[in-house]
This record gives C-alpha cells, structure tokens and sequence, in this order.
C-alpha cells in the first residue's frame, strides 16, 4: 500500500516538474480579443530550441537604421549590446560615431559629440511632443522592446509592415493617414515604410519588402528579449537535469524497497 502510494507520488510528481518547466520555457501569447489574423510564420528563434539568425538579425538592423531609425527610436539599447549579433568592436565603435549625444562642455555648454559605443541608441526626436509634432500628431513608439509589446509580436510586425494595400472603395482615408489591413482599425499614421529595395544588403540578399520585414523583426526580436538564447539553453539543462535526476530516484526507490518486496 504505502510502496503504491510511493510509486504513484513520485511518478506524478516528476510529471507535473516537467511539465511546469515546459510551460514557463514556452512563448505564451495572450491573443485574447483579437480580430485580425495575420500570416504565422516559422521564426528561426520560436519553439523552446530556437536560436537567432545572426545573418538576418544583421540585415535587419541595417533596415533599421536606414529606414524605422528616421521615426522610432530604441533607447534601451545600447551600441554595444550589438556585441552580441556578432559585431566586433571596431564596426561597433565606427557605428555608434554616426550619431551625435549632446554632453556638457568644461565651460557648462551643451555641446555635441559623437555617440560612444556605452551610449543608448540616439532616438530621433528630441522628445516626445517633437515626435509627434513631426508625425502629423500620431507617436512612433520606441521599437526597444515592441515584440514584446504586442500579441504573437514577431507575425504581428511582419504582417504590419507588409500590410499596406489599397483602400477598399467604401473606405474614407484622411489626410496623414494610411491603410493597412492588419492594423486595427486599418487606419495607421506610419507612411508605408518597405518598398522593393528599399536597402542593399552587403551579403546580395534581395531586398525584397517581405525579406525586409523577416530580418528587421528578427533584429527587434533579438532586442526585446537578448537574453533569450541564454534562457533556452538554461531550460534544456535544467530539464536534462530533471530527468536525470528523476531517474535516478526511480532506480533509488527501486533499490530501498527491494528487501520488503522480496518478503
Ligand atoms: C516616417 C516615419 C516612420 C517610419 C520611417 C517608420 N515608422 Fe513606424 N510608425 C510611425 C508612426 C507615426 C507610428 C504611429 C502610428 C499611429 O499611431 O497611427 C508608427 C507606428 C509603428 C508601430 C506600432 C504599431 C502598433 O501596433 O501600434 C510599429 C511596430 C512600427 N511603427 C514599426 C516600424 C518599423 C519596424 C519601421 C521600419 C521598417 C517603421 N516603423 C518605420 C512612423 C514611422
């Protein structure tokens, strides 16, 4: 009685360890509400094993710079964090120089200087209010951590910015505003931002608008939650270890109780 009771514990028991740590390593989505379904497309890092593309995280801060840089900002990144997508120091400092911080001078002048790689991503606009003035009242939000901002994040920026069609007939379209069918309310106040060839990536990838939007939501990805990779290789481990360990007291319990079953 008491050995069944054992058995039964220990096996249900390790059963509801593993399963608490599938869930907490798997990517949960709230889609709660939602209207709008968008195109679900196979991400390189979903699923509890997948890792970044470093090649498409690199085209995609290009996209990034040399398009969405002009409106959003990502002020919780700094230039060196870019370490991590396989930049090395040099490009990292080189980078960081096409962009100007203001600092205060010996003589308490507000001067300019150019970024350092410590310093955060210079965002466009002096403030807020100077964003929105530029934008026809609408805010470009900062992209730093918009992934994660939003339900199923990655599908959701994808389709956003491959979104932009023509208005049907019965559609009013006001002035500064643009349509766009994965938009809620499909009105927008963000201009259409990828046209073919838009950039030219140094690697002779196509630029093509759908490819642009792939690669610079792997790099805003990649920016929401850098430690990802670090996360599911730690979940594995700790998973490998669970089995392990739960194998071993099988085998331990197996050998406690031998001498009563043999009685
Ligand atoms: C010309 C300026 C401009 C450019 C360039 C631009 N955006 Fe925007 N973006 C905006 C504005 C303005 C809004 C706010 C729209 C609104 O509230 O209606 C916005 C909104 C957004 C949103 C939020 C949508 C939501 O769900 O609320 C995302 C995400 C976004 N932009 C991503 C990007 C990305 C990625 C790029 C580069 C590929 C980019 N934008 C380029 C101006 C711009």
């Amino acid at each position: 009685m008491i050995k069944s009771l054992l058995l039964f514990f220990s096996s249900h028991i390790s059963k509801l360890f593993i399963s608490l740590v599938i869930i907490s390593l798997s990517n949960f989505s709230f889609a709660a509400g939602e209207k709008i379904s968008y195109p679900q497309l196979n991400w390189s890092f979903s699923g509890i094993l997948g890792t970044f593309d470093r090649a498409s995280q690199q085209r995609g801060l290009q996209v990034y710079k040399e398009v969405c840089s002009g409106c959003h900002g990502m002020r919780l990144l700094a230039y060196r964090n870019l370490k991590s997508i396989g930049y090395n120091d040099d490009e990292i400092k080189a980078f960081a120089a096409d962009n100007n911080v203001n600092t205060i001078n010996d003589d308490g002048e507000v001067v300019e200087r150019p970024a350092r790689p410590s310093d955060k991503f210079v965002s466009p606009y002096p403030n807020d209010k100077a964003a929105r003035a530029a934008n026809g009242g609408a805010y470009p939000p900062d992209l730093s951590l918009i992934i994660k901002a939003r339900p199923d994040g990655a599908n959701y920026l994808h389709a956003l910015l491959t979104g932009y069609v023509d208005a049907p007939k019965d559609q009013k379209v006001p002035d500064g505003m643009y349509y766009n069918k994965y938009y809620s309310g499909n009105l927008i106040g963000m201009p259409q931002p990828l046209y073919e060839d838009g950039v030219e990536y140094a690697d002779g990838t196509k630029a093509t608008p759908d490819q642009m939007a792939k690669d610079v939501t792997a790099f805003l990805a990649w920016a929401s939650e850098p430690e990802m990779e670090d996360r599911k290789r730690l979940g594995v481990s700790v998973m490998l270890f669970l089995f392990l360990l739960t194998a071993l007291s099988y085998f331990a319990m197996k050998q406690i109780w031998a001498p009563i079953k043999e009685k």
